[in-house]
């Protein structure tokens, strides 16, 4: 198992855990739960927080002068970025570069790995992560994500969905819940009929969306995705085009992908990352088609990586 294996492993499982066992902190800011540890604005696990359309200027995660070392070794530096809320954006670049590692500094999921270590700002809804009073479970409930390969629970269809909000207390119509939930991730109708099936007898595409409702059941307001279709062929790669197609709006999704007809296809707003550093961030049609950068504009028609 790599590293990286271990971190999504341990960061997915982990998530669910401590979300199970964290109670409301008390938070304060708009990190402010009910005693259900969900926020005060939206108490319905699973319900699309934004009921606000998105605005030009509605930045739902930032990062100013982030520098993310492995055991002393930088592998993004100095990157600021605004990621708007209810836009699909994409993170591009080669292998290396440190997608992964700036995405999970979103949600606190580097804290997992040993060694990492980030200085600078990280910004969610303007309140600094690292903030002492920001509980990382809640971050997490807020922030979920998606993982390479789809890594259901060892437990029944339905169990993967209502699994962590019961654990963190939810006391709706659970029924519901876990419908709402899979009809969200487009699974529903596939899987209506045997939720008391494991989910892992789901193909590669079904179990990748029953990971998305899984996250999806903990209402969150931002999805994290690292490079969720490259364990899956292209008709289920299409499935989760489409689904988070439905999603923008609803949900602010931040998408690593190594398919750059798949950025272009599905993200508002591009980002590229070169060697460890933003390189250029934009409108994604302008990124493929006008970039400013030179090194944007090569990687982008193929000359590398
Ligand atoms: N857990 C880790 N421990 C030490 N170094 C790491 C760890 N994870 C990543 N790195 C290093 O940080 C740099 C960025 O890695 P990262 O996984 O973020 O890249 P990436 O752009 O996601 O690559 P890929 O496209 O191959 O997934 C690389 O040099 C990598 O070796
Ligand atoms: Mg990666």
């Amino acid at each position: 198992m790599t590293m990286v294996d271990a971190g999504e492993r341990m960061g997915q499982a982990g998530q669910a855990e401590r979300s199970a066992t964290v109670p409301d902190r008390g938070a304060t800011s708009t990190l402010e739960s009910d005693a259900g540890g969900r926020p005060v604005t939206d108490a319905r696990p699973g319900a699309a927080p934004a009921d606000t359309p998105p605005g030009p200027a509605d930045t739902v995660l930032a990062t100013r002068d982030v520098v993310i070392s492995y055991s002393g070794a930088p592998a993004v530096r100095h990157v600021d970025i605004d990621v708007q809320r209810g836009d699909v954006t994409a993170i591009i670049g080669p292998s290396g570069c440190g997608k992964s590692t700036l995405l999970r500094c979103f949600n606190r999921m580097n804290d997992f790995i040993e060694g990492a270590g980030v200085t600078g700002q990280v910004l969610f809804e303007g309140i600094d992560i690292h903030a002492s009073d920001i509980d990382p479970v809640e971050l997490r409930r807020r922030i979920g994500m998606v993982f390479q390969r789809p890594n259901p629970f060892p437990k029944t269809i339905y169990d993967n969905v209502a699994w962590g909000p019961r654990m963190g207390g939810y006391s709706g119509d659970m029924d519901e819940l876990v419908e709402r939930s899979l009809v969200d991730a487009a699974l529903w109708e596939e899987v209506k009929d045997k939720l008391k099936q494991p989910g892992h007898s789901l193909s590669g595409g079904q179990q990748q969306r029953l990971c998305i409702a899984r996250a999806l059941a903990m209402s969150p307001e931002v999805l994290l995705m690292d490079e969720p279709c490259s364990a899956l062929d292209p008709i289920a790669t299409g499935r989760i085009e489409e689904l988070i197609e439905s999603l923008r709006g609803r949900y602010s999704v931040v998408i690593v992908t190594h398919n750059m007809q798949q950025a272009s296809r599905i993200s508002d707003t591009t980002v590229f990352m070169y060697q460890g550093e933003l390189i250029e961030v934009g409108p994604t049609a302008r990124i493929f088609t006008n970039p400013e950068k030179q090194q944007t504009e090569d990687y982008v028609t193929g000359r590398f990586g």
